[in-house]
């Protein structure tokens, strides 16, 4: 299990810094999970010349996490003024790509040898088309000087010139045993109480995504002070998964025939359901 540099930050002072934030690894070895994409990122950093990418990939997998993380380590005290970063907050229509854009690409940035400056697009699946066909035309043209890392969650959603210019990094969901081990490092640094299977109800809920995750680790700590499957399944605004199966094992006895009738009575039982998780006292 890699450990990220920032988990032995010290506490906050003031508002609570998201743990997403005080732990997202800020070098490539660091990042969890997805080893073939990390590998083929780390040879990256040691060659130092980093081609155009495409990091693709489910929500909270570590895309952003990792491109930041290479351009930190490509480009270290240029990073500053060697790198444009845009994420979806930004406007990214064809005139951002026409004037901001081309404008950092223009810009002389003296550089150790074999370094370029780097263009991040983050959520690149939400450029217009015709951003993406400007684009295309920049990439080519300051070559030279300047690559780009894109990430988004559908690499079918960027136009095929820019994917042909690119090399393609796919990430895929985390196993529950790499987000295990993360939230391990958490609550260690943390010192979240917690019993194993709330850590079990934080995967469960998670599916994959560490940031999920680690927002639900960090809201049960909060809200509750008690890491265990209810409280999980409180802030989750989940129905409590045996309560679901319990449901589910009552209907296959109940032998009900007409169709409308067995669906309405999920819907009246889901209802409840959900209704109990938003009332703590109710549910014993
Ligand atoms: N593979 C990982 N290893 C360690 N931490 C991770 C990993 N993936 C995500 N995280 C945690 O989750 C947070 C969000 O990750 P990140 O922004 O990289 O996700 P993403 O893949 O870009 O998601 P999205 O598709 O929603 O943009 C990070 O700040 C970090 O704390
Ligand atoms: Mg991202």
């Amino acid at each position: 299990m890699a450990s990220s540099s920032s988990s032995s930050s010290s506490p906050a002072v003031g508002p609570e810094i998201p743990w997403v934030e005080k732990y997202r690894p800020t070098k490539v070895v660091d990042i969890v999970g997805n080893e073939d994409a990390v590998a083929r990122l780390q040879v990256i950093a040691r060659d130092g010349n980093m081609p155009n990418l495409i990091l693709a990939g489910p929500p909270g997998t570590g895309k952003t996490t990792s491109i930041l993380a290479l351009a930190h380590e490509l480009l270290g005290p240029n990073y500053r003024e060697a790198v444009l970063e845009l994420n979806a907050s930004d406007d990214r229509g064809i005139d951002v790509v026409r004037n901001k854009i081309k404008m950092f690409a223009q810009k002389k940035v003296t550089l150790p040898p074999g370094r370029h400056k780097i263009i991040i697009l983050d959520e690149a699946d939400s450029m217009t088309s015709g951003a993406q066909q400007a684009l295309r035309r920049t990439m080519e043209i300051y070559s030279n000087s300047t690559r780009f890392g894109l990430a988004c969650n559908t690499s079918a959603k960027i136009i095929e010139p820019i994917q042909s210019r690119c090399a393609l990094v796919r990430f895929s969901r985390l196993s529950d045993q790499e987000i295990l081990g993360r939230l391990m490092v958490v609550v260690a640094a943390e010192k979240v109480p917690y019993v194993p299977e709330g850590l079990e109800a934080i995967i469960f809920t998670a599916d994959g995504d560490m940031r999920q995750a680690l927002n639900n680790l960090q809201a049960t700590n909060s809200g509750f002070g008690f890491v265990n499957q209810e409280n999980v399944f409180k802030v989750c605004d989940q129905p409590h998964p045996l309560h679901v199966k319990n449901m589910e094992t009552g209907f296959a006895h109940m032998r009900i025939c007409d169709e409308s009738v067995r669906i309405f009575s999920c819907v009246v039982c889901w209802r409840s359901l959900h209704w109990s998780v938003k009332q703590p006292k109710q549910l014993s």
